[in-house]
């Protein structure tokens, strides 16, 4: 229903799961409280924030995931069913519409991850009033920023880059997608209010041997290059080369992603 299938969240999963700043997620963790906690994690999927938190936080947490893909709280339900120490609820619900029916006031923290740049600075300025009036911390994980580099270059990758970022920012069901300025931009409105912020880089380091991933995710970029009309035959021959260097195992790819904690002083 999303967009988003599960197959391709396990695919970049991993890369996540290294990508991730540590120091920042540990300012985070700083902000809980010293017992059992309860975390509400937005556009959750399958789940991946508590893939990557559960086992080093400091005390346990009763999670609450949501997103409005039933098949991606299927699968996290049954992925987190037996979590240890830990429950694991999921609620259905399209944040666009009802992210204020959610309950701000009886949970200890709020995540998110591979989130924020699909929302306008509307919802951003939505998500943000609700977090601070509730005076809540906050940990937005791996939001792309706009930065992509190859190894080897091709003379058509900055076009390409170009074209992403364009598509980055137009509808993704909140209204007009924030894309590569999200995480930026949420900083400055959080700091506005009185949040301290933690930053650091959760850069992608897409090594030549991820095959799978790299074969799903640049014939991603050859699509979003066709939406907004670059040359078929420059894309073609770009993707020839891009195919072949994956096969032969050549590939390497930085992926540009901000992590950021927020919260009350
Ligand atoms: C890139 S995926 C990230 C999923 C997960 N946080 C992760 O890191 O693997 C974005 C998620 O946002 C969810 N999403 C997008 N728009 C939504 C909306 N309006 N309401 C609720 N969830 C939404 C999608 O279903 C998807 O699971």
């Amino acid at each position: 229903m999303s967009g988003f299938s599960s197959q391709w969240l396990a695919l970049r999963e991993p890369l996540d799961l290294d990508a991730r700043d540590k120091k920042v997620e540990e300012a985070f963790f700083d902000q809980l409280p010293g017992r059992r906690s309860r975390i509400l994690d937005l556009g959750s999927g399958t789940g991946s924030t508590v893939a990557a938190l559960s086992e080093r936080l400091p005390e346990a947490v009763d999670w609450l995931l949501t997103d409005y893909d039933p098949v991606l709280l299927d699968a996290a339900s049954h992925r987190w069913k037996n979590l240890s120490g830990s429950d694991v609820a999921v609620r259905r619900i399209d944040l666009s519409a009802d992210l204020e029916q959610l309950p701000f006031q009886e949970i200890d923290a709020v995540t998110t991850s591979a989130f924020l740049d699909l929302v306008s600075e509307k919802f951003l300025v939505r998500l943000i009033n609700q977090i601070v009036k509730a005076r809540k911390p906050f940990l937005a994980s791996l939001t792309y920023d706009g930065r992509a580099q190859f190894s080897p270059a091709h003379l058509s990758d900055d076009d390409l880059l170009t074209a992403l970022n364009t598509h980055q920012k137009t509808e993704k069901g909140f209204g007009t997608a924030l894309g590569p300025d999200a995480a930026g931009r949420a900083v400055e409105l959080f700091e506005q209010q009185g949040y301290r912020v933690v930053q650091g880089l959760s850069d992608w380091q897409v090594q030549p041997s991820s095959r799978d991933f790299l074969t799903e995710f640049l014939s991603g970029w050859v699509r979003v290059g066709q939406e907004v009309g670059l040359d078929p035959r420059a894309l073609e021959s770009w993707w020839q080369e891009r195919a072949a260097q994956i096969r032969e195992g050549q590939l390497h790819v930085v992926i540009g992603h901000i992590d950021f904690a927020a919260f009350p002083q």
